[in-house]
């Protein structure tokens, strides 16, 4: 048991859909994940994040959930799920799996019984209404009109936040809560280490009647009966909200353990558009400090559109303009519907910059699939879906993802421009010792050997160079990390009296080691360096 390891940890994001079909029917699924499982622990990662594998109708990547308790064939069996489980707890990889319960499919068995049946006890499992009663803009503006929608076998209408086919959950009816219960330790018992929740902010809501501060109970309720079955066990909450309300998230460190920090990805994205460290700094302030036993979760780019609703809107359009020149790139008058890759041009320089950035902030990094080798997206593919296509493994038909013919893939790779499977794959990043692939997998097995960044105090240094992102972790030791967000390179000094003696363990390039005090650091265009004092070098 060991009940901390999220503090210490690289979580890598799979979508089961698209990262390796094992069996040829063009799919992703279950077993072809247990299979490349020693891909991820090579990289360095200590757990993987796994999307819905859930029977579902796949309207929403099977966010859309219609039975929380067995594996949608495509993906496999439950058998497929222990097999996965084992392989990953043989590898020291911990597995966190989604918990969708802010709102199912129309099709679960629920929603059915429950429109066709006022008596049925299943009817008030969801949230109905004789005329719509609530103004509230649906998560998806540009898609749905409004969160109420008229069930004619039902004769009333039901309520949606997201998509007309994922009807809400009455959180505030026990007899949902207890059915949350049985999904929670069903996944326990078989062995996860936690769940992402999804929509937490929404469901805390509906818990609370429509009011947050009344809903939080829930969190409390579920760390409690997870926390007791299995001590090790995460949540880790989806909540894009101001920053200002993360703590009621936390709580006293009895709610949220792990919190997808949204806040900190938008200004980590304003840095990156304006080539300046101060967005980034300025958000770390803002932000309360977790409790005792939890802590953010942040990455770079994820399965959804780059969301920016925590920027004004002169910011955000500061990073559309940036990143996302064309409408096209753009979705649901909010975020941009890229990967990474494309938005920084391909340069890997300016790739492995970020991600050294990603992997200095204070808190949980997850690397989504695909991210460690810099894969681009298909915009001909609409709304999110541009950025959810097959893992590039290799050079060979379908991209090593698929034996299936091209014409059955669930979704077609990306075959052309610079971005195509023949250019950017596993195979060939393998083969280089200077491709993003080697760099990232560098920098997160360094990263875990560096406990002061999981476990340690947090602090800004002052460098008086505008470009440059410049922090220390302390712990029983100290590490320095800085990079240099823009394209000229820079000198910096670093006053603080501690840091003598101090040299590199990781950086793009070799750089003269400093000496003496102040410590004078030269950083190359898009360079980077992460520094520990000599004796500690090694821990
Ligand atoms: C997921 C989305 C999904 C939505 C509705 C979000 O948390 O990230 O991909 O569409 O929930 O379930």
């Amino acid at each position: 048991m060991r009940p901390l390891w999220y503090r210490n940890a690289v979580i890598y994001q799979i979508d089961p859909t698209l990262f390796r079909d094992s069996n040829g029917d063009g799919c992703g699924d279950l077993p072809g994940i247990s299979e490349r499982l020693d891909y991820i622990r090579g990289l360095g990662a200590t757990a993987v994040w796994l999307m819905p594998f859930y029977r579902s109708p796949f309207r929403d990547a099977g966010y859309d959930v219609s039975d929380h308790l067995s594996v949608d064939s495509r993906f496999g069996d439950l058998a497929d799920v222990v097999e996965l489980l084992e392989k990953a707890e043989e590898r020291g990889l911990h597995v966190i799996i989604e918990l969708v319960v802010q709102h199912t499919s129309i099709e679960h068995p629920w929603f059915q019984q429950a429109r066709r049946d006022r008596d049925s006890p299943y009817r008030d499992y969801y949230l109905w209404a004789d005329e719509p009663n609530d103004e509230v803009e649906p998560i998806f503006p540009t898609i749905e009109d409004s969160v109420w929608s008229w069930d004619e076998e039902a004769g009333q209408y039901y309520r949606h936040l997201f998509y007309s086919h994922e009807p809400d959950l009455n959180l505030e009816n026990p007899r949902v809560v207890e059915e949350i219960e049985r999904i929670m330790a069903f996944w326990l018992r078989l062995g996860v280490s936690g769940f992402r929740v999804d929509a937490a902010s929404h469901l805390i809501e509906q818990a609370g009647g429509g009011d947050p501060d009344k809903g939080y109970w829930l969190l409390e309720h579920m760390r409690d009966f997870v926390t007791l079955r299995r001590p090790e066990a995460v949540l880790l909450g989806e909540v894009d909200v101001e920053p200002q309300q993360y703590k009621d998230y936390f709580g006293e460190g009895d709610r949220l353990t792990l919190l997808l920090d949204f806040w900190v990805n938008n200004h980590f994205f304003l840095a990156l558009a304006r080539n300046q460290a101060e967005p980034l700094a300025r958000a770390l302030t803002h932000q309360p400090d977790p409790p005792r036993r939890a802590q953010y979760a942040i990455w770079m780019r994820n399965h959804d559109e780059l969301d920016l609703e925590r920027l004004t809107e002169e910011e955000r359009e500061e990073v559309m303009q940036a990143f996302a020149p064309d409408p096209d790139m753009r979705a649901y008058d909010r975020g941009i519907r890229r990967r990474l890759a494309p938005m920084l041009d391909g340069d890997e320089r300016r790739l492995a910059m970020a991600h050294a950035i990603l992997f200095s902030l204070p808190g949980t990094p997850i690397v989504r699939y695909g991210e460690e080798i810099g894969m681009g997206d298909d915009l001909s593919r609409e709304e999110r879906l541009s950025v959810r296509t097959p893992m590039q493994w290799s050079n060979e038909p379908n991209a090593g993802f698929s034996c299936a013919p091209a014409e059955r893939l669930v979704v077609p790779v990306i075959d052309e421009g610079a971005f195509g499977y023949q250019k950017i794959n596993v195979y060939a990043q393998t083969l280089r010792d200077n491709s993003l692939l080697a760099k990232t997998g560098n920098m997160i097995r360094t990263r875990i050997g560096l406990r002061e960044v999981g476990c340690g105090r947090y602090r800004a240094v002052d460098v008086d160079a505008p470009s440059v992102f410049a922090v220390r972790h302390d712990d029983d030791s100290t590490v320095l990390m800085l990079a240099n967000l823009a394209d000229q390179e820079v000198t910096v000094e670093v006053h603080d009296r501690d840091l003598e003696d101090f040299v590199d363990l990781l950086a793009d390039t070799d750089y003269e080691q400093p000496k003496g005090h102040p410590l004078k650091l030269h950083l190359g265009p898009y360079g980077y360096r992460w520094l520990r004092r000599k004796q500690h070098l090694f821990g």
